[in-house]
């Protein structure tokens, strides 16, 4: 048998994680092995992101960047995976033939057998939208790019049509699993030694819906059965959404420890003509209602949010709702970004475009608020003892690793190496907007 190698790379959200996890357990099943990087590798895969327009640049130069080694020694071939794939990998396909493989999320299950016949037998596999949708890959999860922590995909795709939003058009309709697969993919991880399940989804808290029209219960009771499976000592969800998250949610997190009291949940603007204007179905009173909720049914809980600055059409006193907002509700973080118009979504065709040098004045404006909010919260950690899952290596500073607390704060802490995927009592000693530093006790 040929030796077949593979390296996988990932720009994007942990959808494309969870799909280069799968990806990389049937390409194990199938005698392929994994690479150490790119060079040596047969075939990069590359999973990539559509959601702004810098990602999809980053993307075009990486696969630019391949041209070079391919046309000295027709190696590594390029797997070219995920949402951008979907809107344009068949351009790109035609003009760049080191891409011998391209699908977008729904075609990924063609994806094994494509890489393997591309490398038989030389022939290129290029789905597009004509392409038949195909059934997703049905590995057992095994191989997962991280031991201990793993993301399971529950629903795919999203119907919820965000004016500024791409993802409806590179994921496609919503569409839930059925809980029987989940349930069976988070037993086989937890057999596996994995103790840290986040479930995944656009919209995580419409579960279901897809089944028979009503949503109701159905992701809560999806999360009870999760977190009962033994072994699991963390559950997370993300990403919820302000106008289907149901208070049945926060009576399951109340029930059981195990799952963790961090919320995701995407505001996206703080007034609402420019909530209306993209389509988000809720008003500021009423998200402000809802975290308020949350706080109250879980006070030790993080709530996170994501907000776009510079939206078609936002006025000045609209964008400082923004701020106003932030002041207001104090999330431990956010995700913040400068809006990025994508071809294709009713927003981009607006006529009242706000100038890019003014969208990224605001970002770093309203990037000052939260940065001051999350240096005051975290600096309130300090002296505390917090369980923290012990992870990687953090990026910088040897001899740390990075842990979790159930909260998803990032702790660094000195330990060794072989700490990783233990769950410790570390005291907070330092802190910043953006991580604590803490000491095992
Ligand atoms: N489903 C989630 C929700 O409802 O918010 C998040 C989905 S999206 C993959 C992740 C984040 O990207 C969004 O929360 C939004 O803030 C940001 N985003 C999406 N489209 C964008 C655009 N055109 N420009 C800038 N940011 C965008
Ligand atoms: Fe995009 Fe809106 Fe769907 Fe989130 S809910 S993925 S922002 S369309
Ligand atoms: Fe990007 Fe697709 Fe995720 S557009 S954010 S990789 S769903």
């Amino acid at each position: 048998m040929i030796e077949k190698s593979f390296f996988i790379r990932i720009i994007g959200c942990q959808m494309n994680v969870y799909d280069g996890d799968k990806l990389r357990g049937e390409l194990l099943s199938r005698g392929w092995r994994e690479a150490d990087g790119e060079d040596g590798a047969d075939f990069v895969v590359f999973l990539t992101c559509s959601v702004r327009e810098r990602a999809e640049q980053k993307a075009a130069s990486e696969i630019g960047k391949f041209g070079k080694k391919w046309k000295k020694s027709r190696s590594p071939r390029l797997a070219l995976l995920g949402c951008m794939a979907a809107r344009i990998g068949s351009g790109l396909a035609r003009k760049f033939p080191w891409i011998a493989v391209t699908a977008g999320p729904a075609h990924i299950g063609l994806v094994p057998d494509a890489m393997d016949r591309a490398l038989e037998t030389g022939e290129r596999f290029i789905a597009d939208r004509e392409t038949q949708a195909a059934d997703p890959i049905s590995c057992a999860p095994r191989g997962r790019g991280n031991p201990h922590k793993a993301y399971i995909t529950v629903a795919n795709g999203c119907d919820q049509f965000c004016a500024y939003c791409i993802v409806p058009y590179v994921r496609g309709r919503f569409a839930s699993r059925a809980p029987e697969d989940v349930l069976a993919e988070a037993r086989a991880l937890a057999r596996n030694g994995v103790v840290e399940i986040t479930l995944l989804g656009q919209n995580v808290d419409a579960y279901g819906r897809d089944f028979d029209g009503d949503a109701r219960g159905r992701f809560a009771s999806l999360l009870n059965d999760v977190s009962a499976i033994g072994g699991l000592r963390r559950v997370r969800f993300a990403t919820s959404h302000p106008s289907d998250f149901t208070d049945d949610i926060l009576d399951v997190m109340r029930d059981r420890p195990n799952i963790c009291p961090s919320i995701n949940l995407p505001v996206q603007a703080g007034s609402n003509s420019v909530l209306r204007g993209m389509n988000r179905r809720y008003t500021r009173d009423e998200y402000v209602s809802l975290v308020r909720r949350i706080r109250a049914a879980l006070p030790e809980s993080a709530v996170t949010t994501d907000l776009i600055v510079g939206f078609p059409g936002e006025t000045e006193e609209e964008f400082e709702q923004s701020v106003t907002l932030f002041e207001e509700l104090r999330f431990d973080l956010a995700h913040t970004a400068a809006y990025s118009p994508r071809d294709g979504t009713p927003a981009a065709n607006r006529p009242d475009q706000v100038p890019p040098v003014e969208r990224a004045r605001r970002l770093v404006r309203l990037n000052g608020v939260q940065a001051e909010i999350s240096r005051e919260i975290n600096a309130s950690m300090v002296g505390r003892i917090y369980e923290v899952l012990l992870d990687e290596p953090a990026p910088r500073g040897e001899g740390l690793l990075q842990g979790r607390t159930a909260t998803d704060k990032v702790v660094l802490v000195r330990a060794p190496l072989e700490m990783a995927g233990t769950f410790r009592e570390a005291r907070v000693t330092g802190s910043s907007p953006w991580c604590l530093e803490g000491e095992l006790v």
